[in-house]
């Protein structure tokens, strides 16, 4: 390999790294390294192949490459395709979720984040479009319902529109304290549909949970914050910050939220999703210059 283009190799393969904070430790992280046209390691991730019937949702998420697969340059995508031999809706999808949980830890912050673009494909043409990067309470896998389980969204956007969601769904369905379906969310305008860093921070040093917080961020942009005292509720804000999550990729088609697909709407990777890491950190000293 000539020089050059080994050093080009290398500094794009950096690029596309977790970044290594001081003052954080990096506990588990997926760079999305393998050959094109895979599926991302199923021993991180559970491929989802149905449908699943949220939400009025139209995609049947397929655990195939032609919907999730690494890219060959570290990034994982997820490509939402028009297809009418797809039942029951007329549209394929991918989803992947963590086989890894974490629970955030008193008296530490603990920080998850992703580096996330959407395809290129304009605007206009991302009617139903609805990709997401959220996290779910473990419970859901032990019997517990939603949205006592406990979400957090860090980052939805829909119908192509510049805008980033995060939101947390919480307590009871419909209304509690989260105001389902609705939840509690911030926004935040984002520059362009290329690569934004998405984080959400719990920071449990407070000592009591009343005074627990998590932050939402693009970049270093805080875009939305929620108090233990806000909650009200200690099992409710336990959901939230004191129990297992596990991490959740996928792009959906249609549904209440976007509504349904048009004439317009694109498949395809100009629609996709693209993640090039999903990485989890914890503070080792706590210290108000940590970002
Ligand atoms: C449409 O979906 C079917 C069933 O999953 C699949 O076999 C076929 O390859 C898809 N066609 C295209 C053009 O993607």
């Amino acid at each position: 390999m000539h020089l050059w283009s080994l050093i080009f190799t290398l500094s794009a393969a950096l690029a596309w790294s977790p970044p290594s904070y001081s003052n954080w430790q990096t506990l588990w992280s997926d760079a999305f390294n393998g050959p094109s046209g895979t599926l991302p390691d199923q021993g991180n991730w559970n491929i989802i192949n149905r449908y699943m019937n949220v939400n009025n949702e139209w995609e049947t998420y397929i655990a195939s490459p032609h919907e999730v697969q690494l890219s060959g340059g570290s990034t994982l995508q997820m490509v939402p395709w028009r297809n009418s031999s797809v039942m029951p809706r007329g549209w394929s999808s991918g989803r992947v979720e963590s086989v890894y949980t974490f629970t955030p830890q008193p008296g530490v912050r603990t920080m998850a984040e992703g580096l996330i673009r959407f395809g290129s494909h304009p605007i206009t043409a991302k009617q139903g479009i609805w990709p997401a990067f959220w996290l779910l309470g473990d419970s859901i896998r032990h019997g517990t319902g939603w949205p006592a389980c406990g979400e957090l969204d860090i980052l939805e956007t829909v119908n192509g529109q510049l805008t980033g969601h995060g939101t947390i769904h919480c307590g009871v369905f419909p209304g509690g304290v989260c105001n389902e379906p609705l939840g509690r969310g911030g926004k935040v305008a984002i520059p362009n549909q290329e690569w934004q860093r998405w984080r959400i921070i719990w920071d449990r040093t407070a000592g009591s949970w009343e005074g627990e917080s998590i932050s939402w961020y693009m970049n270093e942009q805080l875009f939305h914050r929620v108090v233990g005292a806000e909650i009200a509720d200690a099992a409710v804000w336990a959901s939230l910050a004191h129990k297992p999550l596990f991490f959740i990729l996928n792009v959906a088609v249609g549904g209440d939220w976007p509504g349904p697909p048009n004439g317009d709407t694109r498949d395809g990777y100009g629609s996709m999703m693209e993640v090039a890491y999903v990485a989890l950190y914890a503070s080792a000293g706590w210290s108000k210059s940590d970002l």
